[in-house]
């Protein structure tokens, strides 16, 4: 019986040899992404469909977007990623799902809020707002770019993309010293061997809530990307890892003690479908970890505008981002701030929104205009003018972000107004 089991078996396995490149995956994308789809494959067809609602933060005149869930052969994504970067002037434009259920997860929209207290948005640190935003350098920024963009590439599957994991592990856990309210840990996914990494420093009385600021330490240079690959990454993202690096330090080397918890991350496989911070935020949600806001950011270091921060609107949280904007003008205000979109789900941001969480994506410049060299080997310091200042713009924005947000204690609870009624 066993023996008969495992000949079906091995005649399944051989059966399915040529289909194993070819598994179905679950995939959603946009209409003109879909359409594209169908010319490299006619049969294909939508197994869902759902229009977006519509966005009061989109553009003016911007079209509501309808999303389509379909099932294609894996060996065609590279094909289809291709026809929308070509078509289509963007890159990915589609969201590979694990599994159909959380494919259908996803189509339905951002999932509830988490019953958290909202963020009051208040502006009342400046004391310590500004004493910190001048303790931020663009020179220590260019040195993280710098060293980021000499790995040969940062691949999620390759030795250079788990060392520079390693890296960013092992210089944040020299910025966190011996603080014991501080950790440095390297969060790993099932199916790559890159590990994503978590910067936590923990709250002092309001430590359920948590603040997340991230950005993808992975690069590419698309299809084909392998060991040998030359893709540097020095904007997509060695600058956001590196801005944010320079926040992390500065909250650090001042002992700043935050009273919510306050998450610094680097996502593993960003390029490849937000994989790793998708695993983040569907941990977190599924933990019920109560996240007050998370901010992204990816490609910090390249002025294509006049504007300063482009914040954009699309798979964002309109009241974050009003936040972020009203930050900018008390604490920046010689910086121009513009709005954008990408259109699709171009970046980690979009792994929060999808969970629910409010997400906010302050940009370099508006999308039509950012550095056209990502993605190639020529994505390195020099096709930013070899300096970070730039970049220090993130920081400082993220910096008064992380402290506004960071030093809100507890709301009154509810039962303990009754109780004093
Ligand atoms: N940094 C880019 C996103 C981006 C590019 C934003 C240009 C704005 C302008 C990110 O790393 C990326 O490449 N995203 C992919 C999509 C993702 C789901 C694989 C893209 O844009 O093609
Ligand atoms: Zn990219």
């Amino acid at each position: 019986m066993l023996k008969l089991r495992q000949t079906i078996l091995l005649a399944m396995l051989s059966l399915a040899g040529t289909a194993q490149a070819a598994q179905p995956v679950w995939i959603s994308l946009g209409e003109q992404g879909y359409q594209l789809l169908r010319k490299l494959d006619a049969g294909i067809k939508s197994q869902e469909s759902r229009k977006l609602a519509p966005n009061s933060a989109l553009a003016k005149g911007e079209a509501d977007e309808t999303v389509h869930l379909v099932a294609v052969d894996e060996a065609l994504l590279p094909r289809l990623s291709d026809a929308i970067h070509e078509n289509l002037r963007h890159c990915g434009g589609f969201i590979v799902h694990p599994s159909l259920q959380e494919a259908r997860a996803s189509l339905r929209g951002p999932a509830a809020a988490l019953a958290t207290l909202a963020p009051s948005y208040a502006i009342d640190n400046q004391a310590t707002v500004n004493k910190l935003l001048p303790q931020l350098q663009d020179s220590n920024i260019l040195g993280t770019i710098q060293s980021l963009s000499g790995y040969q590439n940062r691949f999620y599957t390759t030795s250079h993309g788990v060392n520079a994991s390693n890296w960013i592990a092992s210089q944040w856990k020299q910025l966190a010293g011996s603080r014991s309210d501080v950790t440095v840990e390297q969060f790993s996914h099932a199916s790559w061997p890159q590990k994503s990494v978590i910067l936590t420093i923990k709250g002092t009385d309001n430590a359920a809530e948590t603040l997340v600021l991230g950005g993808h330490l992975d690069s590419t240079v698309g299809n084909g990307t392998g060991e040998n690959s030359r893709a540097p990454g020095a904007d997509d993202d060695a600058s956001g890892v590196a801005s944010l690096t320079e926040v992390a330090r500065v909250l650090l080397a001042s002992n700043y003690q935050p009273r919510r918890t306050i998450k610094f991350m680097a996502y593993a496989a960003e390029e490849v479908g937000l994989r790793g911070s998708s695993d983040i935020a569907k941990r977190f949600k599924q933990q019920q970890v109560k996240v007050v806001g998370a901010l992204q950011l990816d490609m910090t270091n390249y002025q294509g505008d006049a504007q300063d921060i482009f914040l954009f609107t699309d798979y964002t949280n309109a009241a974050q981002n009003t936040f972020l904007a009203n930050l900018a003008k008390a604490y920046l205000p010689n910086l121009k701030v513009g709005y954008s979109q990408c259109g699709y789900a171009c970046s980690d941001h979009a792994s929060w929104h999808a969970q629910g969480y409010p997400a906010s994506f302050p940009f370099e410049s508006s999308f039509d205009k950012s550095n056209p060299y990502i993605h190639s080997s020529s994505d390195t310091l020099a096709s930013s003018g070899n300096q970070a200042r730039h970049a220090l713009k993130f920081s400082q924005l993220a910096l008064a972000y992380a402290v506004e947000l960071g030093s809100d204690g507890p709301a009154a609870k509810a039962s303990k107004v009754a109780e004093l009624r």
